[in-house]
């Protein structure tokens, strides 16, 4: 594979950018991309399971949003709506009131990131209920503002020498049932990191003092932990007793990710807020929170103002991305697919005691290497080895938490597009149990 102008462009990118905002896995340097497709700028084409960090779940350039972004840019490309009113916000509010959960009148605060939109849903909180402690779960991430960063509790490097950071925010442990931080076995305990919280109210955290529990469906970074529904329906009775708001998170689980509209759909709660940013437009920067109507009447202007949120153009890929999921009933096709992928991944395991766990909903899957079963212990070498592997091979693959492969395709990949990517994976773990992957690849795949 020729790659020269690719590396060519790293130089250069190494001598003038932050190393603060990369985490390299490979030296992908992209031309263009349509559908699960990326084409590099030496021609070389790659199957995409990445979708830009769970941002394409449409796929790379779909027509139709490309098409309700040229005729919005053609006509204005922004004016803030702080101060006027534009047509695509009016209708995406209005299509993200109907598709979020939730059977009550809501309203929407857009922004920029996900992580302004955790930061949003921490001041939305704080100014409804009156209270400040703010609960969020160790491993999870929800991005890099300092409101995100605090509820963030993944990676000692982000928090590292930037303090202090936001007061008043506790982590509880996630329900991590293959790693169970409580040496418990999965199915048969008594919820023993939910009993930390139950704890914490009894004795140290006052209940009415405590504004929200902000919490992903599936613990996306943490390498895509799923938590028991036992344990996500008495979390809820908790709030629920206490008056405490429970937020789902849905940045990266959103947009039928994981075989519905949004993730926490599978647990059968219903929220009092959602948090939305990725997927919402296609790659184009926007979020959202969508809120119950009095929660969101709480807080007065200016409490949450960006001059270029909510932008025309991004509303309307927004609008355009929402009516290509159903139309072409995305959903369905992650839930379907997503099945028979991970019974692929199984096939691996059966193969391969380098996999412990496969786990995951929809195209929300990850696939988790150790070194040995019994231990559990976290294989990154294996991931970090085998996801170069995958690239120079044709396939982005990446991992997260140190050693969970991380396989998010943009929802339109085809089913033969996914056994020719799972091939190209099963190929790269024999070449690494066969030694012959070098070293050398651990300098460039540093990942998280
Ligand atoms: C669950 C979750 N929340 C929040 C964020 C932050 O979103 P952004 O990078 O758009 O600020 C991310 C990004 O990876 C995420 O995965």
């Amino acid at each position: 594979m020729d790659v020269k102008k690719s590396l060519d462009l790293v130089k250069e990118d190494e001598k003038v950018l932050s190393p603060s905002s990369r985490m390299p896995y490979f030296p992908l340097v992209i031309k263009k991309g349509y559908g699960a497709i990326i084409e590099d700028i030496d021609g070389n084409e790659y199957l995409d399971l990445l979708s830009s960090a769970g941002a394409l779940n449409v796929g790379h350039s779909h027509p139709k949003v490309v098409e309700a972004i040229v005729e919005q840019v053609k006509n204005f490309i922004h004016y803030t709506p702080v101060y006027t009113y534009h047509e695509p916000l009016v209708k995406l509010a209005q299509k993200l009131t109907q598709i979020t959960p939730g059977n009550y009148r809501k309203r929407v605060a857009f922004g920029l990131s996900g992580s302004d939109a955790n930061d949003g849903m921490i001041k939305l909180a704080r100014s409804y209920t009156g209270r400040s402690k703010i609960i969020s779960l160790i491993q999870a991430y929800h991005g890099s503002t300092y409101g995100a960063i605090s509820l963030s509790a993944l990676s000692l490097n982000m928090r590292r020498k930037i303090g202090p950071l936001l007061p008043d925010i506790h982590h509880i442990p996630y329900p991590d049932c293959y790693r169970c931080a409580f040496g418990q076995k999965e199915g048969a305990c008594g919820l023993e990191c939910l009993k930390q919280f139950e704890i914490a109210l009894e004795y140290y955290m006052p209940a009415e003092e405590v504004a929200a529990v902000i919490m992903e469906p599936i613990a996306g970074d943490a390498g895509l932990v799923v938590p028991p529904e036992r344990y996500m329906k008495r979390l809820y009775e908790i709030c629920k007793a206490n008056g405490i708001l429970f937020v789902s998170e849905e940045v990266q689980q959103g947009f039928g990710r994981t075989g519905k509209w949004f993730g926490i759909e599978h647990f059968g709660i219903e929220p009092d807020a959602v948090i939305l940013g990725k997927a919402i437009a296609s790659g184009m920067p926007l979020s959202a929170i969508v809120a119950r109507e009095e929660i969101m009447q709480s807080w007065q202007a200016p409490a949450h103002v960006f001059t270029t949120a909510g932008s025309p153009s991004s509303c309307a890929a927004a609008v355009a991305t929402i009516e290509v999921i159903r139309d072409e009933n995305l959903i369905e096709h992650s839930k379907t697919l997503g099945e028979y992928v991970k019974e692929r991944f199984i096939g691996l395991k059966n193969k391969y005691p380098l996999i412990g766990d496969v786990r995951g909903l929809g195209l929300s899957i990850g696939v988790d290497l150790v070194k040995d079963r019994d231990t559990r212990e976290k294989d990154k070498v294996a991931a970090a080895k085998i996801c170069y592997r995958c690239w120079e091979k044709g396939v982005i693959l990446t991992f997260f938490a140190n050693n969970v492969l991380r396989v998010q395709p943009p929802l339109v990949i085809t089913k033969e597009e996914m056994d020719r990517a799972i091939d190209i994976i099963d190929g790269a773990i024999k070449d690494y149990l066969a030694g012959d992957i070098p070293d050398e690849v651990l300098q460039i795949a540093k990942g998280w």
